[in-house]
């Protein structure tokens, strides 16, 4: 595992940037306006944990460092991305602070155990994210505006590579099955409620300015219910008791994208070309 920072340059990047499935776009716009608080929080989750893990599992101390530093690229070049969200669709600020107030919430309010089962089910549905969106849909981001789609491919290849991080680190710091569930629950319910209405508003937007056909929405649902077809049996499996993302390996398409980044000088990041 290591963190790379690709050179994205978002000065010219839509908004409605999958043209051939608008709905898909909007969520993830959603998701990318939640990123620059949700991953800071996740980093500093992971950082309450670290006394624990000095005592319980000091071999994960590494691992979570890494993590952080992947959380950390993650969530700035988000924010980049999301200042040309915020210049071309009005009404994102009370989004934006909605989410804010959330986070911090949930570190002032909730116990450490809480907070570590929610990263860890944002990280279990995150890891399915990049299986489908690195593996499953190239047809489907047939025209998709580079620079963004490079920013969701470099993040959920990164997103696969650490896995197991929270994973290890919930069991290692508070273990136990239900637990888990309830923090899957948690995130699931927060993160699909949010990034379903800013889908809705920036939809609406599009819709308005005349840029979202009636065809083209038709034509997506063969992509959403290959969606459902692909993420309802790995949810599944994330609420058995037995869950470990162990097992999975790095597929090729993913391998492809990690290794765009391979610099030839280290500490020396460059723009790869990410594209599956
Ligand atoms: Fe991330
Ligand atoms: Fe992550």
């Amino acid at each position: 595992m290591r963190a790379r920072l690709p050179r994205i340059d978002f000065g010219r990047a839509d908004g409605l940037w999958i043209p051939r499935w608008p709905q898909l776009a909007h969520r993830l716009n959603g998701a990318s306006l939640l990123l620059p608080h949700l991953e800071p929080y996740l980093i500093r989750v992971m950082k309450q944990a670290r006394p624990i893990l000095a005592d319980a599992a000091p071999g994960l101390l590494a691992d979570v460092d890494v993590f952080n530093r992947q959380e950390a690229n993650h969530y700035r070049v988000h924010a980049a991305y999301n200042r040309a969200l915020f210049e071309q669709y009005p009404g994102l600020e009370a989004f934006d602070a909605e989410i804010k107030a959330d986070f911090e919430r949930f570190l002032s309010e909730e116990s450490l155990e809480w907070n570590l089962a929610y990263c860890e089910g944002f990280e279990c549905s995150g890891l399915i994210s990049s299986e489908f969106f690195l593996q499953e849909i190239d047809d489907a981001l047939e025209g998709a505006d580079p620079a963004v789609r490079e920013l969701w491919s470099w993040h959920l290849a990164e997103e696969f590579e650490h896995r197991n991080v929270t994973h290890d680190v919930l069991h290692a710091v508070a273990p136990g099955w239900l637990h888990r569930l309830r923090g899957f629950r948690a995130f699931g319910a927060h993160l699909q409620s949010f990034t379903d209405r800013v889908r809705d508003h920036l939809m609406a937007i599009d819709r308005e300015r005349g840029r979202i056909e009636d065809a083209v929405l038709e034509a997506a649902r063969s992509f959403e219910r290959r969606e459902r077809r692909f993420y309802a049996p790995r949810i599944a499996k994330i609420l058995m008791p037995w869950y470990s993302p162990h097992a999975r390996r790095v597929q090729p398409a993913t391998r492809r994208v990690l290794d765009a980044y391979v610099d030839a000088a280290p500490g020396t990041p460059r723009r790869g070309n990410a594209t599956p």
